[in-house]
């Protein structure tokens, strides 16, 4: 039987362990017994907190290299005792920064091929989202938030100087972990494991996706567009029945735009959830109309007739003046839906959009003509269900109010 031990490979915060998960669970959904085995894990659990020092990846601190060392040995042959028993993938979760521990392991691990897949994050905004997130572990807990800062990057640097990129390896796939892209490989050719490994790494991943419009706004009832204005009592209303209506639903993060009716609309439900991470996208803002900002439907008709019969000919295309157009917007949406699912992770997610925006995100994952972007029905008391595994695909749009 075909076995296969993949090493994951990259800096400190760079979305290897994401990965590692995604790799596992989508060979999981295969029917592929996969197991991880995380060096960071067993660090915390052999030596706690004094492995939390930025000192401890000092690599030229021979004590704390020898320990390192170990724990990774610990880890090659727990995987090498996976393998040798029934398991069929085993998953190599740990920085594997330097050449050297890449050949121990190529030398250790010789009974299996062995993939190296190496994480490349080059987003700042989204390092520093990771950087953050990992100094917020319990591990960081007697640091104040600057020293717990201080001290992974500290440690970053460390793992910087003695990095080394995938070249004279045998196997291995290099990838952009913040859009699902391929940048180079060296295929490993008969192996079952490697188109599903690479499907795994390029599709979208979107477990739970909730997509929902902000509620009701003053704008709304006058037909006016754009703008930054606040919910009416209906739309208030229509938040607070969103968030009764995912009471009893799990949600992990909730992205919105930087506009008021956004923000409003996500209160209710974040009310009495503490712990679910929230982000503000200025990528979700709604379609800039550009010089028809604020105006109404009917007020460009008259005054600006070229601008309606622009949109009417052409909606997509279709730009307004200093402003955007729908073809314009996919690749900032796309941009900020990439950003959204590198940091959720497989967690359920909800983004509170606007109108052009959710018909471009849902676009996104739905097979449609662009000329019919524009034209998706996005009502503003219903939400849209999107699940995209290997496996399944899931669309509903689902009512939450009158
Ligand atoms: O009318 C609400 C709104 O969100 C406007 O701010 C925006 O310009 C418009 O919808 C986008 O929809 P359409 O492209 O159909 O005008």
């Amino acid at each position: 039987m075909q076995k296969l031990y993949v090493v994951m490979v990259g800096l400190p915060a760079r979305g290897k362990s994401t990965l590692a998960r995604r790799i596992c669970q989508g060979l999981k959904e295969e029917g592929v017994r996969a197991r991880i085995f995380n060096n960071g894990e067993l660090r915390r659990t052999l030596y706690g907190s004094d492995s939390t020092d930025a000192d401890f990846y000092d690599p030229r601190d021979l004590e704390h290299k020898r320990m390192r060392e170990q724990i990774a040995m610990r880890n090659i042959k727990r995987a090498q005792g996976w393998l040798d028993s029934d398991g069929a993938v085993a998953v190599l979760d740990a920085t594997n920064a330097s050449r050297e521990r890449r050949q121990l392991i190529e030398t250790m691990l010789t009974d299996h091929p062995v993939l190296f897949v190496e994480c490349v994050n080059e987003d700042a905004m989204l390092q520093d989202i990771c950087i953050r997130r990992k100094t917020a572990l319990p591990e960081f807990a007697s640091y104040t938030q600057e020293e717990a800062l201080a001290s992974f990057l500290k440690r970053i640097r460390y793992y910087e100087s003695i990095y080394v990129p995938l070249s004279s390896e045998k196997y291995w796939l290099r990838v952009d972990s913040t859009a699902n892209r391929i940048l180079e490989e060296h295929a490993l050719e008969g192996s079952p494991f490697y188109p599903a490994i690479r499907q795994i790494l390029v599709d979208v991943p979107a477990s739970n996706l909730y997509l929902a419009r902000h509620g009701q706004t003053e704008f709304n009832v006058q037909g006016r567009i754009g703008g930054d204005p606040l919910l009416t009592d209906k739309g208030r209303a229509q938040a607070n029945a969103l968030a009764e209506h995912f009471r009893s639903k799990r949600i992990d993060w909730v992205f919105t735009s930087t506009r008021r009716r956004s923000h409003e609309t996500a209160a209710p439900v974040l009310r009495d959830r503490p712990n679910v991470h929230t982000l503000a996208m200025p990528e979700f803002d709604e379609l800039w109309a550009g010089d028809c900002e604020g105006m109404r439907y009917c007020d460009i008709r008259e005054t600006m007739p070229h601008v309606s019969e622009g949109r009417n000919a052409d909606k997509y295309g279709y730009c307004y003046p200093n402003g955007e157009s729908y073809a314009m917007l996919n690749e900032r949406v796309k941009s900020g839906l990439r950003r959204a699912l590198f940091l959720a992770g497989d967690s359920s997610i909800l983004i509170i959009g606007h109108q052009a925006i959710n018909r471009v995100l849902l676009s996104l994952f739905l097979r449609c003509r662009e000329a019919d972007i524009p034209y998706i029905f996005i009502p503003q008391n219903e939400y849209y269900h999107i699940s995209v595994t290997l496996r399944r695909k899931v669309f509903e749009r689902i009512p939450y109010s009158q």
